[in-house]
């Protein structure tokens, strides 16, 4: 499974870049507005620092609008992803996007059937959101595997599942044991995988007699 930082953060970016393990990054309206900056500068940055697809969101709501939108977006950089909704406007769009080849992430993605609609629309990504159907009580894995198993019937949709709204390292080991082929996780979540409580006390106990050794391995 690919990772992709959930952020528009560009320092917590560059920290995580440099462990080799980022694959992407996915921003979105509310992130950019905590960003506080413009969105085509903050947007540039991130695409310097990760080689992968970097989603960045239209805003528009309308086809004619968004296809304006993604073309300017597109211009930010090679590796930028066009975000649009999932909505009869944003599968259009989708659909005249991919058709020129560009990478294409179809996001709010709450059920099973919009992701078959994506995925039939070309999109290179669907962005399910897990966390904000838990939210209101539904199985947001669910729908993960749901669409694990209908784009697995059909060769023709190549449509990457990229499990969104991500709040725990349970939601990143349930989606990858499903097959989801990307997660976009939150900075603190993905810094989270790491930990196990047994691996610090393992660590400082084998610290501990080492030191008794009095040896020095340089
Ligand atoms: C995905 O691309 C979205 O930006 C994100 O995962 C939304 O997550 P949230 O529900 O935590 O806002």
């Amino acid at each position: 499974m690919k990772f992709f930082v959930d952020t528009a953060d560009v320092s917590e970016i560059g920290d995580l870049a440099a462990t080799g393990l980022l694959d992407g990054v996915t921003t979105n309206p509310s992130l950019i507005m905590k960003a506080g900056r413009p969105m085509a500068e903050v947007v540039a940055e991130i695409c310097r620092l990760v080689d992968g697809p970097v989603s960045a969101e239209v805003a528009a709501t309308d086809f004619d609008g968004m296809l304006a939108e993604a073309r300017k977006l597109a211009e930010i950089a090679e590796n930028i992803a066009i975000k649009v909704p999932l909505t009869w406007d944003g599968l259009k769009a989708c659909r005249t996007l991919s058709g020129e080849g560009r990478m294409v992430n179809v996001t709010l993605c709450f059920n099973a059937n919009q992701a078959l609609l994506a995925g039939r629309a070309g999109a290179t990504f669907i962005s399910p959101f897990i966390g904000r159907l838990d939210d209101i009580g539904i199985d947001g894995m669910e729908l993960i595997g749901e669409i694990r198993t209908i784009y697995d019937n059909y060769d023709h949709i190549e449509t990457q599942i990229l499990a969104a709204s991500i709040r725990s390292p349970n939601h990143v080991k349930t989606a990858a044991m499903i097959g989801a082929d990307v997660a976009t996780v939150p900075p603190a979540v993905l810094k989270g995988l790491v930990k196990h409580p047994l691996t610090d006390k393992g660590l400082d106990a084998f610290l501990a007699d080492w030191k008794k050794t009095g040896q020095s391995i340089l």
